[in-house]
């Protein structure tokens, strides 16, 4: 699994993306959260997707071929200050038209920072994804940068909040791309739906 990874494409238009012939997953969060980063580390290239320290890096729908098989899919950020509003609103309209009609998006991996209390922004966004019966898991980035209690008390905090809201909760991953924390836990996790 995750033996050959290559880059197919990039859109601003979902009908675009490639024939919806293949399973996907997507990596969506705010804006520096750690998207790129993470698909480079779950597919073991340093510089498959671009990463930057400045926020807004990626800017379209990014598609990797994993194994010939299925797709990853990197999508640009959220919650970027200083775009303008134009921007914004071509984000907003990009990503949901997209979420709402790929056919063969699997699960919407929405990235959090760990090191973070819950933030609205993501709250939102999580509630909308449900509220579209988008099905969903969550990831927790940037674990190597506290400790891992630290970052287990996160997750528990966005827990509470979730809960009331969510009778079910979705599944919950904490990773590092530094150090390759929750990489086994996430490829079984979608080796597991490929499977199904
Ligand atoms: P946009 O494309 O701008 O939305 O950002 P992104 O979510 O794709 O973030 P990206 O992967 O580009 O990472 C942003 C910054 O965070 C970069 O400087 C990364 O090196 C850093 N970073 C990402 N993940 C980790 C992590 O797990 N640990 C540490 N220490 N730094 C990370
Ligand atoms: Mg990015």
């Amino acid at each position: 699994m995750f033996d050959q990874a290559q880059f197919v494409i990039s859109n601003t238009d979902y009908r675009k993306c490639p024939k919806p012939d293949k399973p996907e997953f997507a990596f969506i969060g705010r804006s520096n959260v750690g998207k790129s980063s993470l698909i480079n580390m779950m597919t073991a290239r340093k510089s498959l997707a671009k990463t930057s320290g400045r926020p807004g890096k990626t800017q379209l729908i990014n598609h990797f071929l994993i194994d010939e098989s299925w797709y990853l899919v990197d999508l640009p950020g959220y919650g970027y200050a200083k775009t303008s509003k134009k921007n914004r609103a071509a984000w907003t309209e990009m990503i949901q038209d997209y979420l709402l009609n790929r056919e063969s998006l699997q699960i919407v991996f929405v990235l959090i920072d760990s090191r973070l209390d819950p933030q609205k922004i993501d709250l939102e966004f999580i509630q909308w994804l449900g509220e579209s019966g988008i099905p969903l898991a969550l990831v927790f980035t940037k674990a190597d940068k506290q400790s891992i209690n630290k970052g287990q008390q996160s997750i528990a905090k966005f827990k509470r909040v979730l809960k009331q809201t969510w009778e079910h909760l979705p599944m919950i991953f904490l990773t590092s791309s530094e150090t390759g924390l929750g990489k086994a836990e996430l490829s079984e996790y979608i080796e597991h739906i490929l499977e199904s």
